[in-house]
């Protein structure tokens, strides 16, 4: 990475204000349900207090909107943060106002503070300068560690890297590195899982993709809209009857790049959007009128693993079915398990399909699971990042 990391300046007791991405999910009762986001922004955060600064957290959560909302409160992730950390993370009650300035102001040395929720403030989404600079007015130095905000050009990822010197933390440092070596220098055969509800959200990927990888394998309801281009029928399956010609055009190209396109060669249709509906697997030809596909095949399973086996390298973008209902889940589970066991480069990149990953237990057996979903996308997409851009060059 040519930008400057933690590690090529000097921070000894400095104040430090850290952008993390705390976007947890939580339950309606305000439980996190998933804190990967929290242990991985924890490196940077120890190393701060190693190098005896005063950290100051600040990072979004949902999107409020501008309007100060205790569902979208941050004070959960300062709980669970400081059970993580082993030491008291103080909470501010506002993001910049006076109760976030006094504490701030009485911080020590070795102490964190996290501001709460950014959003709760429309400058911060609108990129505010005036906002930005009172923010910036908290640290002497900006650290950006939130990769999953990088693609976002707000004021805590780049408007106040206006008014502070700017670099990254640890994890934007390993996003990169994993994301980057797999793009730029893959081991050869080098394939990508694309899944998704629609081509037109993946399609600056599938382009970008078809540059680089050897097979390209789709699932997820965008399958369907290939099947409609290519004359079949899809039942009530999603499907955009405005990118057929896209998806022709697609399929063309992989063609032409030589690069092994793979579609599902059969469809797990149901009857209705329910959990517990009827089911069966059907040929991607035969999908019947009334149903609607929710997941690969049991055959399409078996052809990918086997395909899949033979990667030296395979980035993961995207569930392959409908994985909130148990019984559509078995496309991305029964995948997710060959790559567990498969000896290669694996990168899952963020998103629905790192949850599927991370609700299989199997998030250890990869070599890198994104915790950006759009902005992994972004990424992937060969789009620069301005939460990224802004940071201070080496
Ligand atoms: C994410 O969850 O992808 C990031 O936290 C960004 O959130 P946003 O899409 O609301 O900007």
């Amino acid at each position: 990475m040519n930008k400057k990391t933690v590690k090529d300046i000097d921070l000894k007791n400095k104040k430090v204000l850290v952008r993390c991405d705390f976007n947890v999910p939580m339950d309606e009762n305000q439980n996190i349900t998933d804190n990967t986001r929290i242990k991985a922004a924890l490196p940077t955060i120890k190393y701060l207090l190693e190098q005896n600064c005063k950290v100051i957290l600040c990072s979004h959560l949902g999107r409020p909107k501008g309007e100060v909302l205790p569902e979208f409160s941050l004070k959960p992730v300062a709980k669970e943060l400081a059970k993580l950390l082993g030491k008291e993370v103080i909470m501010a009650n506002d993001v910049i106002g006076e109760d976030a300035c006094k504490k701030a102001e009485n911080l020590k040395n070795g102490e964190v503070l996290l501001l709460e929720n950014l959003r709760f403030h429309r400058e911060e989404t609108d990129n505010d300068p005036e906002f930005a600079k009172k923010l910036a007015s908290f640290g002497e130095v900006f650290v950006n560690d939130a990769f999953g905000t990088a693609h976002r050009a707000h004021a805590s990822t780049e408007g106040v890297t206006k008014y502070l010197p700017a670099v990254s933390g640890f994890l934007i440092e390993k996003e990169l590195k994993f994301l980057g070596d797999a793009i730029s220098n893959p081991e050869r055969p080098f394939m990508a899982i694309l899944g998704g509800r629609k081509v037109s959200d993946k399609i600056g990927v599938i382009e970008s993709l078809l540059e680089k990888v050897d097979v390209l394998l789709i699932g997820g309801a965008m399958a369907y809209t290939f099947f409609k281009a290519m004359g079949y029928g899809v039942g009530n399956s999603i499907c955009e009857l405005d990118k057929l010609d896209l998806a022709k055009e697609i399929m063309q190209k992989a063609k032409e790049k030589n690069v092994k396109f793979m579609l599902p060669v059969d469809t797990k249709v149901g009857k209705e959007f329910d959990p517990n509906t009827e089911s069966k697997v059907v040929k991607n030809s035969e999908i019947p009128d009334g149903w609607e596909g929710f997941d690969i095949g049991t055959e399409t399973i078996k052809i990918y693993a086997e395909e899949l086996k033979k990667a030296k390298t395979i980035i993961w973008n995207g569930p392959l079915g409908l994985s909130e209902f148990e019984q559509f889940a078995v496309g991305t589970n029964s995948i997710a398990k060959t790559l567990a066991d498969l000896d290669v480069v694996k990168i899952i990149g963020g998103g629905d399909s790192a949850a599927a990953i991370e609700k299989a237990g199997l998030a250890d057996k990869f070599t890198h699971i994104s915790t950006g979903g759009g902005a992994s996308l972004e990424f992937l997409e060969g789009k620069k990042l301005p939460g990224i851009e802004a940071l201070q060059d080496k």
